[in-house]
């Protein structure tokens, strides 16, 4: 089962109250969404999640608590064209980011270093990208550029080479054959260390599901749907995603360079939205669940 991580605090600085309309970007098994929907009995929630097992999960878990919600099976960049055909502005919009425990689990999605699966990693199960197509078809400097910057790790080059030299021989099929060319292809100390294939899987991952582009846009997008007031949350796993979530709040709460210094502000340049928190989960949270070891909430308000 997944446990939901930074729950209690991202749902304090959602605001809610009875009529509140909220996105949940992120639904994944529905353990953010089941408290959000407890507490708005006359207001709405839209739901997005790409993955159909989750989807079906979460919406039995919804049914059970109201009818005020609607689930969108769709990549959350698409998240500007899917809310305004349904309503202008919301209260409240929270991202979750990455993939969920029982992605995880499920041996046959692929996304595992220590479950023999075929090469896959897609969130979306009808996108033709997979991880097959990274490992066997991506030139040298381009699987080294993304293991190298999703997974932020040192040994990319030689990875890389690893790859390469192992699917001129044959194709590299499952990911228990991609584990075992990543360990001969880092030093012996480094194999006993966390495990040496969990960076270049992350980058793979990010890769194949196009994460950071898609956030980021959905991110500038929620900014536009989200009505003064409101508030939006976002739970990052990984520095890259922190980083864009970062720079985008810092880009809209502050005054352009050429005016900070000018003694009167006219009204328009005053900057529409304000950092609320940045925040990382307790010790107790990160004691009792390892999924939050990275995680990190920020949150920004409209202000006008
Ligand atoms: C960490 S889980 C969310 C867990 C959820 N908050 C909970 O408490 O149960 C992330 C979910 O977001 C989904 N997801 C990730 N990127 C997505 C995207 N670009 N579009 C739609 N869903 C996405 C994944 O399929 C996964 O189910």
């Amino acid at each position: 089962m997944h446990e939901s991580v930074l729950l209690t605090e991202s749902i304090k600085y959602l605001k809610l109250n009875k009529s509140s309309i909220i996105v949940d970007c992120t639904l994944g098994y529905g353990g953010h969404s089941s408290n959000i929907l407890k507490q708005i009995p006359n207001g709405f929630l839209y739901a997005f999640d790409q993955d159909k097992e989750a989807i079906k999960y979460a919406d039995n878990r919804l049914k059970q608590i109201n009818n005020n919600y609607e689930i969108i099976n769709t990549n959350f960049v698409n998240l500007k064209e899917e809310i305004t055909k349904r309503i202008d502005k919301v209260d409240g919009i929270l991202f979750d980011l990455g993939v969920s425990s029982p992605q995880l689990d499920e041996a046959e999605r692929g996304f595992s270093f220590h479950k023999e699966a075929k090469l896959d990693m897609r969130m979306d199960q009808n996108q033709t990208l997979s991880a097959y197509d990274v490992v066997n078809t991506y030139d040298i400097n381009k699987l080294t550029k993304i293991i190298q910057t999703y997974g932020e790790e040192k040994y990319a080059k030689s990875i890389s080479s690893g790859i390469i030299k192992a699917r001129n021989i044959k194709p590299i099929e499952t990911t228990i054959e991609l584990t075992e060319i990543i360990k001969q292809n880092v030093p012996e100390k480094y194999r006993n260390k966390s495990h040496p294939a969990r960076k270049t899987f992350q980058a793979i991952r990010i890769e194949v599901n196009d994460e950071l582009n898609v956030f980021k846009k959905a991110l500038e997008s929620a900014l536009e749907i989200i009505k003064p007031g409101g508030v939006i949350c976002v739970i990052t796993f990984h520095s890259l995603e922190d980083k864009i979530c970062k720079q985008i709040f810092k880009k809209v709460s502050e005054l352009p360079k050429e005016l900070q210094n000018l003694p009167v502000i006219p009204k328009q340049y005053e900057p529409k939205y304000k950092i609320i928190a940045n925040i990382k989960p307790s010790n107790n949270e990160i004691k009792n669940n390892k999924r939050a070891r990275s995680a990190r909430l920020r949150v920004l308000e409209r202000i006008r």
